[in-house]
């Protein structure tokens, strides 16, 4: 097929990522797209000037950004850094987007919101983040939806993958090698398996055209709501690890990085407009470890 017999060209940034490599994964679902996939040493979306060369080099019809700064403990002492790649960056690649005529989905996170709430929080809820990460986030979204009211921002959580590093990669090399373990259980939320927010990020893409395509912020986890002790529970479950895992608050687990206490998010209007049905945290948990064991 040449250039033109395709219906749309996607550029995924930071595609050596958790999220980028999943949607790398779905591409041959989608043989009427052509997917530019770059990495932080092809396009990194901090160098402005190369970036605004790519777009006028390529036709670009939809950007899924999936490249940031995602060291959330690090980012307390390179502020900059998250903030110039996770705002600034941000909010250029969604003017560029909007010059383009190219549809922009930028992937934002639960730490914008401060952990307060024993409800599920709804996109409109107030934001407050509480460490570096979150507020760098929180900067993007803004720079964002005010370069771009077009762009799709979604807000997701507690992202794992049988690619790069996560939780689940951690626990399954520490379920196996030690006798027990220590892990947090006074922190609640919903794990996301990158691979069905790639799905569903793929859902929207293929709606941009059609009536129901709606823009602005959303939610995406998966359903239920757990701690990260529960969570390593259930990795334990699925490789029969005989390692103990003892519970422990937060306070006994110092991070340079505060995390919020409870930042389950409801994903009613990301069902509702998009027609997405979220699997069940525990199934998409399995599925994941199907590919890792
Ligand atoms: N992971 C989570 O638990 C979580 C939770 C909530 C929200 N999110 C959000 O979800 C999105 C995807 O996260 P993820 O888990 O896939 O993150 P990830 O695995 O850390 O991937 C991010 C990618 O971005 C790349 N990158 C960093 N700086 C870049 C730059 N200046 N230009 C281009 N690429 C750059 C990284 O490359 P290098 O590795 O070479 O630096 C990496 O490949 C992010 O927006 C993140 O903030 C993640």
């Amino acid at each position: 097929m040449n250039d033109f017999s395709f219906e749309k060209t996607i550029l995924v940034t930071g595609s050596g990522g958790q999220l980028g490599m999943e949607i790398w994964k779905l591409t041959e679902r989608y043989p009427s797209y052509k997917f530019l996939f770059t990495t932080r040493e092809d396009l990194p979306i901090d160098n402005f000037e190369l970036v605004k060369n790519f777009f006028e080099q390529q036709q670009i019809d939809c950007c899924i950004n999936c490249a940031a700064y995602t060291a959330v403990d690090r980012a307390e002492s390179e502020k900059d850094k998250a903030f110039l790649i996770n705002a600034d960056a941000a909010g250029n690649l969604a003017a560029i987007c909007k010059a383009h005529q190219a549809q922009f989905i930028h992937i934002s996170t639960d730490y914008v919101f401060d952990g307060t709430s024993s409800t599920p929080y709804k996109e409109e809820d107030k934001v407050s983040p509480e460490n570096v990460y979150g507020a760098s986030k929180l900067r993007g979204e803004e720079l964002v939806l005010n370069n771009n009211s077009a762009a799709v921002i979604i807000r997701t959580s507690w992202v794992y993958s049988s690619f790069g590093h996560n939780f689940v990669k951690t626990m399954l090399r520490l379920l196996t090698e030690k006798e027990s373990i220590n892990v947090v259980n006074d922190q609640y939320g919903s794990p996301t398996y990158a691979g069905d927010l790639a799905a569903a990020i793929m859902m929207i893409v293929e709606k941009e055209d059609s009536e129901n395509s709606q823009t602005g912020i959303f939610n995406y986890c998966n359903t239920g709501v757990t701690t990260w002790y529960e969570f390593a529970r259930a990795i334990k479950k699925y490789i029969k690890s005989k390692c103990a895992i003892n519970p422990i608050a937060s306070s006994q687990y110092p991070q340079p990085a505060k995390r919020p206490q409870y930042s389950v998010l409801d994903t009613t209007k990301i069902k509702e407009t998009f027609g997405i049905t979220i699997p069940k945290w525990k199934d998409s948990l399995h599925t994941c470890l199907s590919f890792l064991s």
